[in-house]
């Protein structure tokens, strides 16, 4: 294999920079270098680029209106080509930039030699990149969009239904299902935001920087951005072609995104285990066992949670990439698109599943409830009960730990307690009629806002439904 690979090194010149070469590149160093096997994914972004760098040349001057309307034609066929899966991608041609050129002027000839008047591969490769994650931060908006729509749904279905939630994964307060979903509908909240808040930002359109410095060309970069649907176009060519932080911000907005979904997962697979069960996964989303006949498996919850590694690796490998990197284009951020790809990737398909998943899941609302009797979760209700009696908090809570000692010691529940049993540890109030013990008072009793009370959680749920019409 290898002393085949070295032979090419007597192969035709076919590279578009290759004037100055006296050999052909080595095979080697072709299969090295090249990245049109992963960049091909630019290729909409890439003609788009063109279609608009050519229009303004043509309306500069620069390019006859024969020539442009070829290009223009031979990039519209390139684009069906592509579409329809015939292109002829050849790896020779190293990236898809290079692809795209040369198919060109093999589909147009002498005019096709025009297209890249004034431009470097430089300001090419940032525009498509920049389209490209303008186009990501869209299509997940619009995918957490749907996920605050089904969260918003199983919320309003659950705002009466109580779970025994935790800290520390042991038993807290019972919260409502409501209150629990709408926490997730708060952190897609905050990653649509910040993905807002990078398009805002980014919108900038690096075409007319050329390799560094710009071009000897009168090029009119304002119009290539208005056409390419940026705000303005770069203030500094030679910062904008070294520019990476829009990759890297959509790479940590992808992260976060994962994070938060990550520990979604986990809850989810806690909530479902076996010895659980408040709450039930669709059949459709789990898988089972070669060998045990009765298992229902989590795997794509496990697998968001194994697949957020890889996001965090890529996205680390990213920071390393920038960091120490000189100003300026360099090749090594060809490398980026290998680990912003798989990011793109794996939070699309994950965000994909989490719609269904949210929709599916099945609450087991009885089995949850009668979860609610044991473990001691009325105590700090109990606690807050006796302030209101005129207790001070700490006395109060000194109280409450005697009161669940007493009831470890005799294996009973705080609601077991007789009238004798809470006058021995608490004399200072008569429980008479009280109906402390009932978690049901935890939606009635709680009024201000963003608590798991009846009230604040409509209020919630008309502060997601403003931002879905929004
Ligand atoms: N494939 C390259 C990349 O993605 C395109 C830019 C190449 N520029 C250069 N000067 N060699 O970064």
């Amino acid at each position: 294999m290898k002393e085949k690979r070295s032979e090419g090194a007597k192969e035709k010149k076919t590279a578009l920079w290759a004037g100055r070469f006296t050999e052909a590149t080595q095979p080697l160093v072709q299969n090295y270098t090249r990245s049109i096997h992963f960049d091909k994914r630019l290729a909409p972004f890439d003609i788009k680029g063109s279609q608009a760098h050519v229009r303004m040349l043509n309306r500069q001057g620069i390019l006859s209106d024969e020539d442009a309307g070829a290009i223009l034609k031979g990039l519209g066929q390139i684009q069906a080509e592509i579409e329809s899966g015939e292109f002829p991608f050849r790896d020779e041609l190293e990236d898809i930039h290079m692809n795209i050129e040369f198919r060109l002027k093999e589909l147009i000839g002498e005019p096709g030699g025009k297209l890249h008047t004034g431009r470097s591969r430089n300001d090419q490769v940032a525009t498509d990149l920049r389209l490209y994650c303008r186009h990501v931060a869209d299509c997940w908006k619009s995918v957490l969009r749907q996920l605050v729509e089904v969260l918003v749904t199983r919320a309003e279905e659950h705002r009466l239904d109580l779970f025994p939630a935790w800290t520390h994964l042991q038993a807290a307060q019972p919260l409502s299902w409501a209150q629990y979903f709408l926490a997730f509908a708060e952190m897609a909240g905050r990653d649509s935001e910040r993905l807002d808040s990078l398009l805002q930002r980014h919108s900038v359109s690096p075409l007319g920087a050329g390799a560094l410095s710009g071009s000897s060309i009168p090029l009119d970069p304002d119009y290539t951005a208005a056409e390419l649907g940026f705000s303005e176009a770069f203030w500094n060519s030679y910062d904008v072609v070294g520019d990476r932080d829009m990759v890297l911000e959509l790479a940590q907005a992808g992260t976060q995104i994962m994070l938060h979904f990550s520990r979604l997962a986990e809850d989810f697979i806690y909530l479902s285990s076996t010895p659980v069960a408040w709450l039930e996964l669709p059949d459709s989303l789990c898988t089972g066992s070669s060998m045990m006949p009765q298992k229902k498996n989590p795997d794509v919850l496990e697998l968001m949670r194994g697949k957020t590694a890889s996001v965090v690796g890529h996205l680390n490998a990213l920071l390393v990439l920038v960091k120490g990197l000189p100003s300026s284009y360099h090749r090594d951020l060809q490398q980026d698109k290998e680990h912003l790809f798989p990011i793109v990737d794996i939070v699309s398909d994950s965000l994909e599943i989490l719609v269904v998943l949210l929709a599916q899941a099945k609450v087991r609302v009885d089995r949850a409830h009668r979860a609610l009797e044991s473990d001691f979760l009325m105590a700090t209700e109990l606690a807050e009960w006796l302030v209101k009696q005129g207790l001070p908090f700490r006395t109060a809570h000194e109280k409450v730990g005697a009161l669940v000692a007493f009831c470890v010691a005799r294996q009973i529940g705080l609601k077991d307690l007789t009238a004798e049993m809470m006058a021995e540890v608490i004399p200072e109030v008569g429980f008479e009629g009280s109906q402390v013990f009932d978690p049901g008072i935890v939606l009635e009793g709680r009024t201000h806002r963003g608590s798991t009370g009846l009230e604040p959680i409509e209020q919630q749920l008309r502060k997601w439904k403003r931002w879905l019409a929004e």
